[in-house]
């Protein structure tokens, strides 16, 4: 008996001090290894176990990491063939845990491409000189840089623990992982010139001031060739830009036509959609949940992922290259052009601008606060980074000028007085969605609400959103179409109208040749394109209306080719 007891108390403690020391193996060295990291991540997820729910969850945790020994071809497009893996074997890489940067250290100021000094473009032009002449084997080199974007947007790697690709755009992966690859990129030209202030600047393309391509973006080293020369300054970006249906040739992109001061408010009009208006709740503004495993990509981008981020890459890209608008105007090939980095700053700025503006809410769900990446550092160190990592900037040691923005103030007005609307589309007979939702031209029909005259408070908590669902586009196309409630005339009809709720632009992702070949209508996803429209219905006075008419205008050439399953109304908090 008292054999038996003692054998099982010297059984529990060499179990007890096993697990001890397992413990403190794993997190004892600083410098891990891939695979030691990745059963590191197993067991966070094994504790969190219960509290890890969701719709998309099969049996594991929803938190994604990327294989990074699964490294293998993109496709661009499907007559060429991108391979933007690294050199090396990436079997057995060391890596550390992300270290927030010391406390006491002065912010990185980023500052709008409109008000830098040459001081600062003599260092940034040295930075990005040397940045440029490094070799290919080294990740802080400009080819590997722009490189890393590319894998992650065409699915190079997999996910880790699952066969799955990995890509960062088309959800709420958008935000923080190109927080993620800026950062680093910042961290390492700084380090490259021995400056740990050095701050990538922004392109200001939702101000005045900042529409028109830098002046600093169209001299070497930032100048870069394969852009739409048409596009140089002093033509206004077009933020809502679209490669129209009705054009003759099969991809012209079409110029909206207006002139420089029309452009500028049309374009503050459509910030003032994609920032306030339509984007009242997260996942209006954040994109869709995406988590681990094999059902748990998903395919819902944001607003501003939507636009003006995918539009301006179009607009930039080059006209000579007219299937996609290489390079910036698809993601493969993008992060090779220089401006994609104030571009996407830009980004960044106005992710925390809408933060500030919607009551500095996050996204809580730990599948996505624990999602990790791995980027090099300017010491050559490979971080593995969380998302929940990259929620304070101030903490990160960066900071954003502030600039004013006019587009707060560009509450949109109807493109008709709103009794002529409604005598007109009293009359107007249901069309349905004809021809089985194809997009080859305007497709209108009308659609149910379901609540009516909801009170504030009742609005405030759950936003009314149009959902055009089931959204299926040819992979390789740009395919953009636009959104309008209760519209009389839609051949006069862009953003700058009441009417417009929102737009759908898919820019050409790059699809790997593998997920092809293995069952391409399982892993394809179609999208669905949420819109809120509370605030559109109360300018249109339709509140009171048990339906509304809803307008798709295809606004490129792609559409002929892609479809809709429907349209309903519903609520989200
Ligand atoms: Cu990952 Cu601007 O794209």
């Amino acid at each position: 008996m008292e054999a038996k007891k003692l054998g099982l108390v010297l059984g529990i403690s060499t179990m007890v001090a096993a697990f001890t020391i397992i413990l403190h193996l794993l997190k004892a060295p600083h410098v891990q290894h891939a695979l030691l990291g990745e059963f590191n991540f197993i067991i966070p997820a094994m504790l969190k176990g219960a509290s890890s729910s969701g719709k998309y969850q099969q049996g594991k945790a929803g938190v994604l990491l990327p294989n990074l020994t699964s490294c293998h071809e993109s496709m661009g497009r499907s007559d060429l063939p991108v391979y933007c893996c690294p050199p090396m074997n990436q079997s057995d890489v060391a890596f550390i845990d992300f270290q927030f940067p010391d406390p006491s250290l002065p912010l990185r100021v980023r500052r709008p491409t409109h008000l830098l000094d040459e001081n600062y473009i003599a260092k940034y032009k040295k930075a990005i000189t040397i940045m440029k002449s490094l070799p290919d084997t080294d990740p802080r080199s400009y080819t590997r840089q722009a490189n890393l974007h590319c894998l992650f947007c065409t699915g190079a790697y997999n996910q880790h623990d699952s066969n799955s690709p990995l890509n960062i755009h088309r959800s709420w992966l958008f935000f923080p992982w190109h927080r993620m690859l800026i950062y680093f990129h910042e961290r390492i030209l700084g380090g490259l010139i021995g400056d740990d202030t050095f701050a990538l600047p922004f392109w200001p393309w939702d101000i005045p001031e900042g529409m028109v391509i830098p002046e600093m973006y169209m001299k070497a080293p930032f100048f870069h060739e394969a852009r739409d020369i048409s596009h140089f300054p002093p033509s206004v970006v077009d933020l809502d830009y679209s490669c129209t249906a009705s054009s003759s040739d099969d991809y012209g992109c079409f110029e909206s036509g207006l002139g420089p001061e029309d452009q500028v408010y049309t374009n503050l009009v459509m910030m003032y959609n994609q920032m306030v208006a339509g984007a009242k709740k997260m996942e209006l503004f954040m994109g869709c949940p995406y988590k681990a495993g094999e059902g748990g990509s998903c395919n819902g981008p944001g607003t501003l992922e939507l636009a003006p981020h995918n539009t301006v890459h179009k607009w930039v890209g080059s006209n000579l290259n007219p299937g996609s608008r290489e390079d910036m105007g698809v993601f493969y090939s993008a992060a090779r052009d220089p401006i994609f980095y104030p571009h996407h700053a830009n980004i960044d700025r106005l992710w925390e601008v809408w933060t500030k503006l919607h009551g500095n809410k996050v996204i809580t769900d730990p599948d996505w606060l624990d999602s990790s990446f791995f980027f090099y550092d300017e010491k050559l160190q490979l971080n593995k980074i969380k998302i929940r990592d990259v929620l304070s900037i101030t903490r990160l040691r960066y900071a954003y000028e502030k600039v004013d923005f006019p587009w707060l103030n560009s509450r949109p007005r109807p493109s008709v007085p709103l009794e002529v609307a409604r005598n007109v589309l009293k009359t107007r007979q249901n069309e349905k969605l004809q021809r089985n939702g194809i997009l080859s031209s305007t497709l209108r029909t009308r659609v149910n609400r379901p609540k009516v005259r909801r009170t504030k408070r009742e609005k405030d908590e759950e936003e009314e959103i149009l959902v055009v669902h089931g959204i299926d586009v040819p992979e390789e196309r740009y395919v953009k179409f636009d959104v309008y409630v209760n519209v009389v005339n839609e051949t006069i009809m862009n953003p700058r109208f009441r009417e417009f709720a929102g737009t759908f632009v898919h820019i050409d992702p790059g699809v790997i040749r593998v997920e092809r070949e293995a069952n391409l209508e399982t892993l394809r996803k179609k999208t669905d394109l949420k819109l809120g429209i509370s605030e559109l219905l109360e300018d249109l006075e339709a509140d009171g209306d048990d339906s509304i008419w809803v307008t798709l205008v295809p606004r490129s050439k792609g559409c002929i080719n892609a479809t809709v399953d429907g349209l309903r109304i519903e609520y989200i908090r």
